[in-house]
């Protein structure tokens, strides 16, 4: 069955909800990038979820809720992290907790594992969709596991063409880089990913500098897969400036053949990150990309390039 493009409309929302309700697959926007969401219960469609996206099956998904009452149901909501939610929910943070007993993200869905990844996006269509569905949505990056996230409905039929049901078309994402995951289930909360809300912001919130993952903790994955993001384009990465053959990058001052912000802002630089990386992964076979600064959003910013220039080889 060919791919339904829903329009942003209530009729659209209610046949993205009774796709879902179905079993279907369907991509919905969120502020961050496009999900391929699945019924979080509904361990045949995460089944089929898995493999459209060639994810591998130890590589727990996000369960998206609608807000605290629907997480609470999902996962232990206590102390630093139900104060997380009260504060920077609805949006790009995504929190790791002991699972609920009797919460109906399916065990495939968290890969096994006796925690769960919750976040509440801020986008009102994945808002309304899981409201629709009244139980949470797993919804990784509308991508080949691996590849370049995609912000446009372009983006995910370039990925995953025919072999979803149905794409939601939200415009473009604003955020431009996942969520940040941050674990509750050790002694100090860690920092698993970074992303969309950046460390220092979460780190005056609670008082506290983010740990670094327990690296004997399982899963091993947060993104944290060495090579992820990826184009087919080699990428070099804090140039100084192009090299014979290749096509360059900047950044504020620093000028190039493209800039992620040519006013060097990094909020800019986030959400045109995944967008420039595909336009020139068409174009170019190699890329020089400035130094990007590291603080804030930039952290972000870097984790992705980073992961993206990892070569197969090197894993
Ligand atoms: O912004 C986002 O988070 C997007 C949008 C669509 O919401 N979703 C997204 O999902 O980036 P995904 O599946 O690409 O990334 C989820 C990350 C993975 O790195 C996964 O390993 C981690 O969350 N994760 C999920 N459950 C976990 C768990 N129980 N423990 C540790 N990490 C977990
Ligand atoms: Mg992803």
């Amino acid at each position: 069955m060919a791919t339904l493009a829903l329009k942003p409309t209530p009729e659209g929302i209610a046949a993205a909800v009774d796709l879902l309700r179905q079993g279907g697959l369907v991509a919905i926007p969120t502020e961050t990038v496009y999900g391929l969401a699945a019924d979080a219960a509904n361990a045949e469609a995460v089944a089929r979820l898995y493999e459209v996206k060639g994810r591998p099956a130890f590589n727990p998904l996000i369960a998206h809720v609608n807000g605290p009452e629907m997480a609470a149901r999902e996962g232990e909501m206590r102390g630093a992290a139900s104060y997380c939610a009260g504060f920077y929910w609805p949006g790009p943070l995504t929190l790791v907790v002991p699972a609920q007993q009797g919460g109906s993200t399916c065990a495939l869905a968290r890969a096994g594992l006796d925690t769960v990844a919750l976040r509440h996006p801020s986008h009102s269509i994945a808002h309304d969709i899981i409201t629709g569905l009244g139980r949470p949505l797993v919804a990784p990056s509308a991508n080949r596991s691996g590849r370049i996230s995609p912000v446009t409905p372009h983006d995910v039929y370039e990925e995953l063409g025919e072999s979803i049901d149905a794409i939601v078309d939200g415009g473009r994402c604003p955020v431009g880089v996942e969520s940040t995951v941050v674990s509750f289930t050790g002694p100090e909360p860690a920092l698993l990913r970074p992303g969309g809300l950046e460390r220092d912001v979460l780190e005056t919130f609670l008082g506290t500098p983010l740990a670094k993952p327990d690296p004997t903790a399982s899963p091993s994955s947060p993104g944290q897969l060495a090579r992820h993001y990826a184009p087919n384009a080699t990428l070099r990465l804090d140039a100084s400036g192009p090299e014979p053959g290749e096509v360059f990058v900047g950044f504020g001052a620093i000028t190039g053949d493209y800039s992620l912000s040519e006013n060097g802002v990094l909020k800019e630089a986030a959400a045109n990150l995944f967008p420039l990386l595909r336009l020139m992964d068409r174009k170019h076979d190699r890329i020089a990309i400035c130094p990007i600064p590291r603080h804030g959003l930039g952290e972000a910013i870097n984790d992705r390039l980073k992961r993206a220039t990892t070569r197969e080889e090197d894993l």
